[in-house]
C-alpha cells in the first residue's frame, strides 16, 4: 500500500523529463520527487522497441528499488511508446503515467490547421502513435517531423549554440512558413524552445505535454488520496557519473 509520503520518481532517457519536472514542481511543490535520467543509454530515440522497453522497465526497478513509490512519471514521450503497457502490466499497485504528443491540444486550438510534431523515430513509428494520429488529422493536416541529432544536442548542453541552429534549419527547413503549430512530442525539445522559436518564426505556436502530464498526475494521486502537502524534496540523479550534468539539470529547473 502507497502512502503520501511516499515518492513521485520521474524517468526520462535524460535531461529532457526536466521540462516535465519543471510543471510537477510548480503544481505540487509539496511532493517528494525522484528523477532518474538514463543519460548513459540516450538517446532512446534511435534505438529498438525492444531496447528502450528494457532500459524502460530496468530503471523503474531501480527506482522502485531505491525509495518507496506511489507514482512512476514516464516523462518521456519514447519510454512511454515503448513501455507504458508492460510497466502497468508489471506494476498494478503503482499510479504509472505516461506522456503522448499534445496532438489534442493541438487540434482543439487549430481546428483546420496544420500541424507539425516533432519527436524521435520511435515515438513516430509505434502504434500508439499512429492511433493518436488518426484521432484527430480528419480535423486538421498533421505532419511527422524526425529530429535526429536534436536530443543528443540538449544532453551536451548546446541549447543556445550555432550547431544547434544549423542542425534545426536543415532539418525544419522543408516547414518553415508551412505550420501554425508544432507539437514538441519529446520532452528533451522543450529545453530548446527559444532556438526552434527563432527558425520557425515567432508565428508558429509551440505545445508540449508537460503541463497536462503534471495535471493529470495530481488528478490520480488526489483520486488515490495520496497527494501530499508537506515539506517538498527533490533527488535528481543520472546514469552517467557526471556531476556537470546534475549541476546542469538543476540550472534547467532553476530557468522555469
Ligand atoms: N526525452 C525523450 C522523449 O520524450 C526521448 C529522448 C531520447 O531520444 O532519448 O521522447
Amino acid at each position: 500500500m502507497s502512502g503520501k509520503r511516499d515518492y513521485i520518481a520521474v524517468f526520462d532517457s535524460g535531461l529532457g523529463g526536466i521540462s516535465v519536472l519543471r510543471h510537477l514542481l510548480r503544481l505540487m511543490p509539496g511532493e517528494r520527487y525522484l528523477y532518474f535520467g538514463d543519460s548513459a543509454n540516450a538517446p532512446y530515440g534511435s534505438r529498438s522497441t525492444e531496447e528502450v522497453r528494457d532500459l524502460t522497465l530496468a530503471a523503474a526497478e531501480r527506482l522502485l528499488g531505491e525509495k518507496p513509490l506511489k507514482a512512476l512519471v514516464l516523462a518521456c514521450n519514447t519510454a512511454t511508446a515503448a513501455a507504458v503497457r508492460e510497466l502497468r502490466e508489471k506494476y498494478p499497485e503503482l499510479i504509472v503515467i505516461g506522456i503522448e504528443p499534445a496532438l489534442k491540444v493541438a487540434a482543439d486550438h487549430y481546428p483546420g490547421g496544420r500541424i507539425g510534431v516533432m519527436a524521435t523515430e520511435v515515438t513516430l513509428r509505434e502504434e500508439k502513435f499512429d492511433t493518436l494520429l488518426h484521432r484527430f488529422d480528419e480535423n486538421c493536416t498533421i505532419c511527422k517531423i524526425p529530429m535526429p541529432g536534436l536530443v543528443q544536442l540538449v544532453e551536451a548542453g548546446k541549447l543556445d549554440s550555432p550547431e544547434m541552429d544549423v542542425l534545426l534549419r536543415q532539418l525544419l527547413a522543408p516547414h518553415i512558413g508551412k505550420l501554425d503549430a508544432v507539437v514538441l512530442g519529446c520532452t528533451h525539445y522543450p529545453l530548446a524552445a527559444k532556438a526552434i522559436s527563432r527558425v520557425l518564426g515567432d508565428g508558429v505556436v509551440l505545445l508540449d505535454g508537460g503541463d497536462g502530464t503534471a495535471r493529470e498526475t495530481r488528478r490520480r494521486l488526489r483520486n488515490a488520496d495520496l497527494l501530499e502537502e508537506g515539506r517538498g524534496e527533490l533527488i535528481l540523479e543520472n546514469s552517467k557519473n557526471d556531476p556537470e550534468l546534475i549541476r546542469r539539470a538543476y540550472d534547467l529547473l532553476n530557468e522555469r
